[in-house]
């Protein structure tokens, strides 16, 4: 609710407000999974650097749950390393087991509600070895991990996210061929969707039996799309199917138990009703279209992706490199598209590039703003987890310095933490749980045009 005068933007008091992060990109040390393969290997990462000590969160991280504590934050979702608790297909690390046990109860201890997530893109040597989620076997595999991890920590843990960003991960990895396993086959990326579904299903229903209270979703990227050129039929086509294949269809497979693609219908057993809540990861807008004379000359279907326009339009506010546009009120867009699956919201990532921070306290404002009107429509919206804490290991763009997301930054060389404006902006309003006419005038006066239009400021 808002005070009736207007000044202030209230959100629910059991309203979780956060951070994300996931292990491979805070945690360093990692010397057992696809990603540390991929650095050594070279080519896949900005300078062939390698994540390395990344945060140093594998001995340090409650340092930074400190910090957590202290900036007001009542939840974090972080992810646990798949091959440091499997090292190997028939050894189960313990002493991981109890080092992951050891920052849940840091977190509890300083009234941090954990989200943990089981997968977020890496996956341990021996599963890539073997094909990773190409794998039929996958989701079994993905089922026994996921079995151990909550016989270890289910007593800590109620909030549980089985894969991160499955359309990421089979877009870069089977698509483009930019993350490993670095290829580009389209009858692989729908194997590999298929297997992530099935092992959410599987990982879905272990939790459960483990744990009849578990709270079990996934997180899903949303982007959301506009056609390169409105008056164009087939921009608009176009723009119609990406924005199915990559926002809905794996929804549908954990919803319903069935996905479509290309025509083809394919069941997946035990998958309908698989999610007790939906995390939406909300980054960009992105314009799409096709190469008309690229797509005649080159028509094998879904075989080249070079046939796409992929950009953003002139005049937009965009992210470095080819982020996309960013665009406020696609949170609430991608909020409202994902209603139709009737289960609580979260939104489990929200943020932007932004070394110098010149531009975050106001993407943070904009954006819990148009949260703030999803509520008011009654979209069940029930957290917001900031990415990122601190500036991380950012995957192909590595330590890029164009690509650090923290509230507080990181030098890499010192492991020293810089706070920034922005996180003392989001500490205040995690702690008055709102947004008041006050503090977005003390922290980004330009602002308030877009926030409280009808103030009148000698009140
Ligand atoms: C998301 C990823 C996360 C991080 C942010 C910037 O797509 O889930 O790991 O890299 O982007």
């Amino acid at each position: 609710m808002s005070d009736t005068n207007n000044t202030t933007y209230r959100f629910p008091t059991r309203f979780r407000w956060g951070t994300a992060t996931s292990a491979h990109q805070v945690e360093g040390h990692q010397t057992n999974n696809d990603w540390w393969a991929a650095e050594v290997e070279g080519g896949y990462v900005y300078e062939n650097q390698r994540a390395g000590v990344a945060c140093d969160w594998w001995y340090s991280a409650e340092e930074d749950f400190d910090r957590m504590a202290e900036t007001g934050q009542n939840a974090h979702r972080l992810s646990v390393e798949w091959s440091r608790i499997q090292p190997h297909p028939d050894t189960w690390d313990e002493a991981a087991l109890m080092r992951y046990r050891e920052m849940v109860e840091g977190l509890r201890a300083r009234g941090i509600e954990p989200m943990l997530t089981l997968h977020h893109f890496t996956i341990p040597l021996w599963m890539a070895e073997q094909g990773g989620w190409e794998n039929e076997q996958s989701p079994a595999w993905f089922e026994a991990y996921v079995d151990k991890v909550v016989a270890a920590l289910g007593d800590l843990v109620d909030l549980w996210c089985t894969i991160n960003e499955p359309m990421v991960l089979i877009g870069q990895g089977y698509l483009l061929g930019t993350w490993p396993p670095g290829k580009h086959n389209l009858g692989d990326a729908i194997q590999v969707g298929l297997n992530l579904a099935r092992a959410h299903a599987a990982a879905y229903h272990a939790i459960h039996a483990a744990q009849p209270g578990a709270q079990v979703g996934l997180a899903k990227h949303m982007v959301v799309w506009r056609p390169h050129r409105f008056w164009l039929p087939t921009d608009q086509l176009v723009n119609r199917l990406v924005n199915r294949l990559s926002n809905h269809v794996i929804l549908g497979a954990v919803t319903k138990g069935v996905v479509r693609i290309l025509g083809k219908k394919y069941r997946i057993g035990g998958a309908a009703r698989t999610l007790d809540w939906l995390g939406v990861n909300y980054y960009q807008r992105f314009r799409v279209g096709i190469k008309l004379w690229d797509a005649l000359r080159n028509f094998i279907p879904g075989v080249s992706t070079d046939i796409l326009h992929l950009g953003t339009k002139p005049g937009q506010q965009k992210g470095p490199g080819a982020w996309g546009e960013i665009h406020p009120r696609g949170l609430f867009e991608s909020l409202r598209s994902v209603r139709r699956y009737g289960v609580p919201l979260y939104v489990t990532e929200n943020g932007i590039p932004d070394e110098h921070d010149e531009y975050r306290p106001h993407f943070i404002l904009a954006h819990l703003h148009q949260l703030w009107e999803a509520l008011q429509r009654g979209i069940p919206v029930r957290g917001y987890y900031h990415w990122s804490l601190v500036d991380n290991f950012e995957w192909s763009e590595g330590y890029d310095p164009r690509f650090r997301f923290g509230l507080f930054g990181v030098d890499f060389k010192t492991q020293e933490r810089i706070p920034r404006t922005s996180g003392r902006l989001y500490a205040e309003i995690c702690k008055q749980r709102g947004i008041s006419h006050d503090l977005v005038a003390r922290y980004v006066p330009e602002a308030i045009p877009l926030l409280f239009p009808n103030h009148n400021e000698k009140r």
